[in-house]
């Protein structure tokens, strides 16, 4: 079965593959766009880029009420030994590991990761992950760096990039991240949760058409789209 991917809201994505439910970044109930509930969300595994409120979300929750498995950076991990999350996956920037559903790779991002409550998260990551029918980078919480392009270079058919600016890259340095990971396909991510991180995801969808080689996939939370499919 083709790899299916649904946009919840603001960074939060479940990826359907292998017959597992892969939720990252897992950001809820305090989301005021987000498209399912951390009560109803399925999960065998969740990833968490870094350690944000927005991004560690209903974590704690969905590992408590499912049982998944949370991989995140060692630091993450640790902080949710401690928060009664036994089931853990630690890994760190440059490392990756093959679960029996796909292999994840943790990459730098630029950005900070404390948690919630003020611990240490490490450094902030995005995510590559190598599937059966195809690649995809989820770039998460990050500004602008010139090392996507070696990101690029391992062949990304979907990326997930910021464009909501203030805490990320925006649309601008955005289509320039595009241009350096030349990914076949692209949606844009973290923009339209509040006022503050508004774009026209339509707009910057046009200048992804005109200014690069990859193709613009705009989901609203709760569309989806298959990995494979163009
Ligand atoms: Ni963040
Ligand atoms: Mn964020």
């Amino acid at each position: 079965m083709p790899t299916t991917v649904t946009f919840l809201g603001h960074g939060s994505f479940l990826i359907e593959t292998a017959g597992t439910h892969v939720l990252i970044d897992p950001f809820l109930t305090d989301n005021p766009v987000a498209s399912t509930t951390a009560e109803d969300v399925p999960a065998e595994v969740i990833i968490l880029t870094h350690g944000h409120g927005d991004h560690v979300g209903d974590a704690v929750a969905i590992a408590n009420r499912t049982g998944a498995l949370v991989i995140a950076n060692f630091e993450i991990t640790q902080w949710l030994q401690g928060q009664g999350v036994e089931n853990t996956h630690p890994m760190h920037i440059g490392g990756a590991h093959a679960f029996d559903w796909g292999v994840v790779k943790l990459t730098i991002a630029q950005h900070g990761s404390m948690l919630p409550d003020g611990a240490n998260g490490g450094n902030p990551c995005g995510v590559v992950l190598t599937l059966d029918d195809g690649t995809i980078y989820h770039a998460a919480d990050t500004g602008l760096f010139y090392d996507m392009k070696l990101i690029g270079e391992q062949g990304i058919d979907l990326a997930i990039v910021p464009i909501g600016d203030n805490f990320t890259m925006g649309p601008e340095d955005a289509i320039r991240a595009v241009n350096l990971i030349a990914p076949v396909r692209v949606i844009p991510d973290h923009y339209d949760t509040w006022p503050l991180i508004a774009q026209d995801g339509q707009a910057w969808a046009e200048r992804v058409r005109s200014e690069t080689s990859s193709e613009p996939l705009v989901l609203q939370p709760g569309q989806s789209c298959s990995l494979g499919a163009g």
